[in-house]
């Protein structure tokens, strides 16, 4: 499907987001010629911008993945416009439909809207409120390729099960559900999709992807990086609320669902939703066995010294948020049962790994046990860096013994397709203005992420569990060795 004319109205548009992902998608889907003929760019926020589009080229500059080139930046830069207003002022809104009206005229952008929240989540009911009040979205609402009004909401969604009904109910007072694009960039992410295909897309690996074939399955979000000066956002949130509830938890449904009946956004979110209903809750003391959550220390990352999280700005002194955790799940349906999906991130760990293992059973009968390679076979997809998949097996060492070494058949996606991958954003985005929602998530979908998540904050509270530590630059706090693996974590 093409994307249709429409204005990308993005609220927060003074912030990093905007300069770091959002701009520089624009431009190269611009680049790649993906964006419609009628398009057009509207920043909103507080602080007064004079320079909107000039800064937006700055960040392009900084930000693409590919060089700027001055003609397309141009082109582009003629549609990119800035609203100064509070997000609460009626007024705000007033100027905002003025200025689309006139692109209307002159950009050809056809009463099409998608309006871009990069917000915190609390000034998320005000600002559809107000869209509301000044008819720019109405739930009765225009979505079809002809004339559409769509939001896009940005994570963290809620910061607990009732704090997301809320804002799904401040959506839902004025929109429809089809018009709501809740992001999760992570399902953006080109290996993220291929698990899909790798699972769907083939006939040699499904028949393999059940309990009788896996032994357990373990999920990673390893970061380098720590908290980027975010010590106050970090502070309120943790690792949990940040990576847990939504990038881990979709890669484990994109693990664990039942193949889907078609790539229908709703077919296919559907699957997903039984996953999460199906996750065994972890709660009281539960926790105690199934849980580690830790903090970073001082430590030396990559050769450089680093400090401890506490040391961060605008983090206290004796804080005790998680900036690590690793947990064991179970899926309590057919094809899992009695296999544990271990899942594990954190900030300041040795480096940037993201990967899915899973991890076959072992030989029924050891004809070969004991020797050098008789180790199960795993089946690795590497989400990034180095993206890639990786099958480990035994073979023969050759020479007149029976020696056995493991080895591996790799694919990778350098090699078979090329270095210049999209960015997740910009395929998200594109999604948005083609109407596909199949890579967002639904609202039953965040809701049931959460009744996952609150009992085990429940649970470290009533059972007063422990904040581990770790020096940066480790692969987390020893306790989580014992827990996620019955051997030791296997360091990428
Ligand atoms: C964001 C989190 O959602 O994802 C960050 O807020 C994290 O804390 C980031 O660093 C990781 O994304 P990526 O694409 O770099 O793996």
């Amino acid at each position: 499907r093409n994307a249709a004319p429409a204005a990308l109205v993005i609220f927060g548009a003074s912030g990093d987001l905007t300069r770091r992902k959002l701009l520089p998608a624009v431009y190269n889907l611009a680049l790649s010629r993906l964006l419609p003929g009628g398009f057009a760019v509207v920043g909103v926020a507080r602080r007064d911008k004079p320079d909107f589009a000039d800064s937006m080229r700055e960040a392009v500059d900084k930000y693409s993945r590919r060089p700027l080139e001055d003609a397309v930046w141009s082109d582009l830069a003629r549609g990119i416009s800035y609203v100064k207003g509070d997000f609460d002022d009626d007024a705000t809104y007033e100027a905002l439909a003025k200025e689309l009206d006139r692109l209307d005229q002159e950009r050809g952008t056809r009463k099409s809207r998608v309006f871009y929240l990069a917000v915190p989540p609390d000034q998320v009911t005000a600002i559809v409120r107000g869209l509301s009040k000044s008819k720019l979205i109405s739930p009765s609402g225009h979505d079809d390729d002809d004339r559409f009004e769509r939001v896009v909401v940005e994570k963290p969604f809620g910061e607990d099960l009732p704090s997301a009904r809320d804002l799904n109910r401040g959506l839902s007072a004025h929109l429809s559900e089809s018009q709501i694009y809740r992001i999760d960039h992570y399902l953006g992410k080109e290996t993220v999709q291929n698990l899909l295909v790798l699972r769907f897309g083939n006939t040699i690996f499904e028949p393999l992807w059940t309990r009788q074939h896996i032994e357990r399955v373990e999920l990673t979000v390893a970061e380098d990086i720590g908290v980027e000066g975010r010590g106050k956002f970090y502070e309120k949130v943790g690792i949990t609320r940040d990576i847990v509830q939504n990038h881990a938890l979709q890669l484990l449904t994109l693990v664990a669902m039942e193949p889907p009946s078609s790539w229908d956004a709703d077919a296919v979110r559907d699957e997903k939703v039984k996953v999460l209903r199906a996750l065994r809750p972890i709660t009281g003391k539960a926790v105690l066995d199934h849980t580690v959550r830790a903090q970073y220390a001082a430590g030396v990352v990559r050769g450089e010294k680093v400090p401890g999280y506490r040391e961060e700005p605008d983090v206290a002194k004796d804080s005790l948020t998680e900036t690590y955790v690793a947990l064991r799940a179970h899926v309590d349906n057919w094809r899992w049962s009695g296999v544990p999906f271990t899942l594990r991130t954190g900030k300041r760990l040795a480096r940037r790994v993201a990967e899915v293992v899973l991890h076959f059973k072992p030989l029924p009968h050891g004809l070969f046990r004991g020797r050098d390679g008789d180790q199960p076979n795993a089946l690795v997809m590497r989400l990034q860096p180095d993206e890639g998949i990786s099958l480990r097996f035994a073979a023969k060492v050759p020479g007149s013994g029976m020696a056995l070494r493991g080895v591996t058949m790799d694919f990778r996606y350098g090699a078979a397709f090329g270095s210049s991958t999209p960015e997740a954003y910009e395929r998200l985005l594109l999604d948005v203005l083609r109407g596909d929602a199949t890579l967002f998530t639904r609202s039953d979908e965040v809701e049931a992420q959460w009744r996952f998540i609150d009992p085990i904050f429940a649970g470290w509270a009533a059972e007063h569990a422990k904040v581990a530590t770790y020096p940066a630059g480790s692969w987390g706090p020893e306790a989580a060795d014992a827990l996620v693996a019955p051997d030791r974590w296997r360091r990428p």
